[in-house]
């Protein structure tokens, strides 16, 4: 109820990996991805399929065993069926994931050993291929700020876009920390220059860990809320910011608590109460 109430969109966090899509070549499981589609059908959320080449999740049958042949048959059927499956009522791909290190240079991943960095474009023309309805953007991790990284990749952006293969958009996933966080001017400079490219821009897997912080709660989230409302308002103050997405809703269901360690980086408790935060970003917005 919360999640159609509240939101006007949704990603699946696991669902369209190709892991869970597809665990063997000739198996297809849509299951998961399904159910989210009847919801955001039945409630007229947008859905953003997430994520077709990535270097993690893959199912074990994608390996550093296959040729480069292989690896792009394997591909170009994976592209082939999961993207008409969804066919207009997904109308956002993110088409490639975190192909970028920190510093800018191309990320070893399967991909870059066996096709070097020639596969991004690839995948985009490939994605325009069987999604030709779809927008299809590039999503990555510390590219929220002008640096190194997002650098490069307006640099990699612009040139599929020279090439002529068609790429809409850029995804900040915008995983903070509290205090560790790029500022609303250095994130709103940085939206503008992708939105000058010609690009959309989704802040595409906000959450904001705190943790590390001290004192009594309420002052932790208020904390937190303060790097929600800059984050909210320099995608407002940017036309070409165009979604604001959140890696979960309630601090109950988090990949941090697992990854990094127990916290309470969402917008709503884990009793599905609202948190500071949740005001800042209404507030914002
Ligand atoms: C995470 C999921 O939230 C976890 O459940 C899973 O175990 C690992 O992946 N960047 C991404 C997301 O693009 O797909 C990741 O999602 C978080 C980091």
């Amino acid at each position: 109820a919360l999640l159609v109430e509240q939101f006007g969109g949704e990603t699946p966090e696991n669902a369209t990996k190709w892991g869970s899509v597809q665990p063997d070549p000739e198996t297809w499981d849509f299951s998961a991805a399904d159910s989210m589609l009847e919801l955001a059908q039945e409630y007229d959320l947008r859905m953003k399929g997430h994520t077709l080449v990535w270097h993690s999740q893959l199912p074990s049958w994608v390996s550093e065993s296959m040729s480069a042949e292989e690896l792009s048959l394997a591909m170009e059927t994976h592209f082939a069926e999961i993207l008409p499956h969804f066919g207009s009522s997904v109308e956002d791909w993110d088409v490639v994931n975190e192909a970028l290190e920190w510093n800018g240079a191309m990320r070893e991943s399967i991909f870059y050993s066996k096709f070097g960095s020639a596969y991004v474009q690839d995948a985009f023309a490939l994605a325009a291929k069987y999604a030709p309805h779809a927008r299809l953007f590039y999503n990555d991790y510390s590219i929220e700020g002008i640096n190194s990284k997002s650098d490069a990749t307006a640099k990699l952006l612009e040139e599929i876009q020279k090439a002529g293969v068609p790429v809409h958009g850029v995804g900040l996933q915008m995983h903070l920390t509290h205090g560790n966080a790029p500022s609303r001017e250095d994130i709103s400079a940085n939206i503008q220059r992708f939105g000058d490219l010609g690009l959309l821009v989704h802040i595409s897997e906000m959450d904001v860990q705190i943790r590390h912080l001290q004192g009594p709660e309420t002052d932790r989230f208020l904390a937190q809320a303060m790097t929600y409302y800059d984050v909210t308002a320099a995608c407002v103050e940017n036309s070409a910011c165009e979604q604001l997405t959140f890696w979960g809703y309630t601090d109950r269901y988090s990949w941090i608590d697992s990854w990094f360690g127990e916290d309470d980086p969402l917008l709503y408790d884990e009793d599905l109460l609202p948190k500071a935060a949740r005001d800042a970003v209404h507030q914002a917005l």
